[in-house]
């Protein structure tokens, strides 16, 4: 017999963006440059040449995607401010214009009962700041304190919850030390000493949004996956746990202990990061809740030879995979919540991200039949409302990502929406994933 997971009332489902990657209207009324914008512009950066220049063109189109949140049900959606829009250098002069667009964006959301939850930095930092280090430079985190008062001053009476940053761990690695975003530095050092920086940064923020919106819940959002190893020796289950350590405790500890986990410091070694005294009492502040992304796992054996954690990734085998190549393993969502739950124990807990990339196309009778991508959000949601049902206090979930946009340094080859973006004509066509969604939404829950 069909049974009914039912998921706490109020909770939130929406559907998270980011700014770079929908927008477009990249120079457009007093924006200043990212660091996306210098990125994407050079050329053999983006896998297909595409640039975020138009994206989504959703600065013109806001009102059409609102509308369509609207008519799928979403009582919340995440979406980022790009700073250089705000303030084009960086520090110092605000630019109203774009300060307006995002006004104008809350009110149109909660006018449409849709809660919005705003991502400070979601990647795309203000190139005058890059030219001055970036986040190699401790003064920029200072500079993204000011920038999180500029916003709050103007949306902190409407807008009720705040993430500082999005997947730091991707900033540091893939941005500053292996190159593959911008600013596109390959530098190991330098990408341990940003990532203490981008903590540092978000410890100053919470103090700022908390006093500036007193009334708000502060959080941040990191990338974490189960490490599992692959086997059952002592060393693959070393190596797994310092993958582990890599990933998720380097941040985690900072954020809930207060320290940096020392197995992580010792191995570092040399390269551990300069920390001043006091920045490990700021990190630490109490955040409201703890947003996560979830895409995969990771799996991993002993390699004397792998880098300084001696930790190496293995391929699963007999598995599915998404175009991303990321293994599709649903209770992964379930395992990281649990152990996030007990182990770090949060206030709240928030799925930010949690999606699929497949080849969707056009059928003929001019829909898009996602049937992978609702299979994949089903038993993901059904592991989500397990960890509920074991005492986890999750209190919303954001599909990655509300349409097709640009991916990153994979540009456009990559569809993760359940709206589906025809780039040629802007048109959006609510693919299947985003109809049975709605349908979660009104039954606020779903039939196993
Ligand atoms: C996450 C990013 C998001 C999107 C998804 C697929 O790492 O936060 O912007 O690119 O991956």
């Amino acid at each position: 017999m069909a049974k009914k997971l039912t998921f706490p009332p109020q909770f939130y489902w929406g559907t998270a963006t980011a700014s770079y990657q929908i927008e477009g209207g990249w120079n457009e009324d007093g924006k200043g440059e990212s660091i996306w914008d210098t990125f994407s512009h050079t050329q053999g950066k983006i896998r297909d040449g595409s640039t975020g220049d138009v994206a989504c063109d959703h600065y013109h189109r806001w009102k059409e995607d609102v509308a369509l949140m609207k008519e799928i049900g979403c009582n919340a959606y995440r979406f980022s401010i790009s700073w250089p829009r705000v303030i084009p250098k960086g520090k110092g002069k605000v630019n109203p214009l774009g300060l307006s667009f995002y006004d104008r964006l809350v009110d149109a959301l909660l006018e449409a009962n849709i809660t919005p939850f705003i991502t400070l930095y979601h990647w795309d930092l203000p190139q005058a700041l890059q030219d001055e280090g970036g986040w190699a430079n401790r003064d920029t985190a200072y500079y993204f304190a000011e920038y999180a008062s500029v916003v709050a001053h103007k949306l902190g009476d409407r807008v009720k919850h705040w993430i500082t940053h999005n997947e730091p761990w991707v900033v540091s690695w893939i941005g500053y030390g292996w190159g593959e975003h911008a600013p596109g530095i390959r530098n190991e050092k330098v990408a341990i000493q940003v990532s203490h920086h981008l903590l540092l940064s978000h410890g100053l923020a919470v103090e700022v949004l908390k006093d500036i919106s007193p009334d708000s819940e502060v959080g941040i959002t990191l990338n974490l996956s189960p490490i599992h190893p692959a086997s059952d020796s002592e060393e693959d289950k070393l190596a797994a746990w310092r993958q582990d350590g890599f990933l998720n405790r380097w941040f985690l500890d900072p954020i809930f202990r207060g320290h940096y986990p020392p197995d992580i410091i010792e191995l570092y070694s040399a390269n551990a990061p300069k920390v001043l005294p006091g920045d490990m009492a700021i990190i630490s502040r109490r955040i409201d809740f703890l947003g996560i992304n979830y895409y995969s796992r990771g799996i991993v054996r002993f390699n004397p030879k792998a880098g300084p954690l001696q930790a190496e990734g293995v391929a699963p085998e007999g598995a599915e995979f998404t175009e991303m190549g990321w293994e599709i393993y649903p209770p992964g969502i379930y395992e990281i919540i649990m152990r996030i739950w007990k182990d770090y124990q949060p206030k709240k807990i928030y799925i930010t991200e949690n999606g699929a990339a497949f080849a969707d196309e056009i059928a003929s009778d001019g829909g898009v039949h996602d049937q992978k991508r609702i299979d994949y959000l089903r038993e993901h949601f059904i592991q989500a409302h397990k960890a509920i049902e074991e005492g986890a206090n999750l209190c919303g979930y954001f599909i990655w990502s509300l349409m097709d946009n640009f991916e990153w340094a994979h540009g456009f080859t990559k569809r993760f929406g359940i709206v589906y973006t025809d780039y040629p004509t802007q048109r959006r066509i609510m693919k299947d994933s985003a109809l049975w969604y709605k349908k979660v939404i009104e039954e606020n829950g779903l039939e196993i």
